[in-house]
């Protein structure tokens, strides 16, 4: 038989998706199972976005521009310029996701065996885009103790070696919550200005930043244009995960003029999807004002339950939609699969995301899982609860 390549096995998993078979089997069974794995939200899309695609009257459903079209990438630059980032449409490519935006970054400006330095736990498919590519990660840890904030700049520093090419952020945070300050992004913007290096921030859930926190983004940084790669998407900001839109936006040239050569070698982004995206721009602030409103809600009952049930520790998120708890069991990937397998609390148990395939470290993260609070409150009450009830089987089993 042909053998598959090494890349391919190396290829890791999704920790989000991997017990997805186990969640369906539950069903079939007749359990409702609550997922709190997946940040996908229960919020509705804007109606503007839908009705851009509903009521346009084109006749041929052509490929766009492989850097995105023009009028799109116009507006995004007004959107941009809101939120004080000044950039023109030409220091924007349009993606499918912000998935394609890092896996186009990554092929830019790594080669085979490069280094990027993620702080850990990070949004697990880094891991993916990474070995993809064939770029090494190189994890620097943060800590739930100090609510997953930057680490010690020092730390950074101890592991930048000749093949180190980039930092990855993630601000906010997926799956930590954690909001870097502008301190924390002035400090990072020091030491890749030392070093010579890309500081790529994947800023995709940037619009959720709550208890009047201010996101602060790398493209405001001054002095650092020829380093900052910043990666968005409409997936969260709109509740749009399924128009797969997202993009690049740096004042660097060449990175994207590289960009756009991977860019072309897929010809180009969905063409419904960024009619739809590009409506979207016109969303009023009250759409974003009431989802804020609601993940705030969510995010404190959900952590006033968790921290209710003895031996569950928990970082209080201040942005995005995700937490990671670390719970009383030796191993969380064991433990979900129990939830899905061998566990219901009156008809009904939950889906969670086993930490440790949010970490590069082998070993940390075992006693972890990541929660996103895309579910309503009452369901959060009822997932939690289900949480409580399944700890004290487990451990007594
Ligand atoms: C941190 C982060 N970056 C990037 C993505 C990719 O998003 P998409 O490809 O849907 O834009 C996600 C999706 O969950 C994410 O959480």
């Amino acid at each position: 038989m042909p053998a598959i390549s090494q890349k391919g096995m190396a290829m890791p998993q999704s920790p989000i998706r991997k017990l997805v078979p186990f969640a369906e089997d539950a069903k079939k069974r007749g359990i409702k199972v609550f997922h709190l794995n997946i940040g996908q939200p229960d919020i509705k899309t804007p109606q503007i976005a839908l009705d851009a695609v509903k009521n346009n009257t084109i006749d041929v459903l052509a490929y766009s521009r492989s850097e995105g079209s023009e009028e799109y990438r116009v507006k995004i630059s007004k959107y941009y310029a809101k939120n004080d980032i000044h950039v023109n449409a030409d220091d924007i490519l349009v993606t499918t996701g912000g998935s394609e935006a890092l896996l186009f970054t990554f092929g830019s400006i790594m080669d085979a065996g490069d280094e990027v330095i993620i702080p850990e736990p990070f949004y697990a498919n880094y891991n993916g885009f990474s070995t993809a590519s064939g770029v090494n990660v190189v994890p620097v840890v943060s800590k739930i103790e100090n609510n997953f904030a930057l680490p010690p700049i020092e730390d950074f520093e101890k592991l930048i070696t000749s093949r180190t090419k980039a930092i990855l952020i993630c601000n906010p945070g997926n799956p930590t919550g954690y909001l870097y300050s502008k301190e924390e992004i002035k400090k990072l913007s020091s030491i890749v200005k030392k070093h010579d290096l890309f500081l790529v921030a994947d800023e995709v859930y940037r619009e959720f930043a709550y208890d009047g926190n201010e996101h602060y983004s790398v493209m405001l940084e001054e002095g650092l244009e020829e380093h900052a790669i910043m990666i968005d998407s409409v997936s969260k900001r709109y509740s749009m995960c399924g128009a797969r839109i997202g993009c690049i936006v740096s004042k660097n040239k060449d990175v994207i003029a590289t960009t756009l050569k991977f860019a072309q070698a897929r010809l180009s982004p969905p063409t419904y999807a960024q009619m739809a995206s590009e409506a979207a721009l016109e969303t009023p602030q009250r759409y974003f004002d009431d989802v804020i409103e609601e993940y705030v809600a969510r995010r404190n009952t959900l952590i006033n339950k968790l921290q209710e049930i003895d031996g569950v520790k928990v970082a209080k998120p201040k942005g995005a939609f995700y937490c990671i708890a670390e719970l009383p069991v030796a191993n969380s990937d064991d433990f979900a699969q129990w939830l899905l397998e061998k566990f219901d609390h009156n008809g009904a148990t939950i889906m969670v995301a086993p930490a440790g395939g949010f970490y590069s470290s082998e070993g940390l993260g075992l006693n972890q899982v990541r929660i996103a609070y895309v579910l309503k409150e009452e369901d959060l009450i009822t997932s939690v609860s289900i949480l409580k009830e399944a700890l004290k089987q487990y451990n007594a089993s």
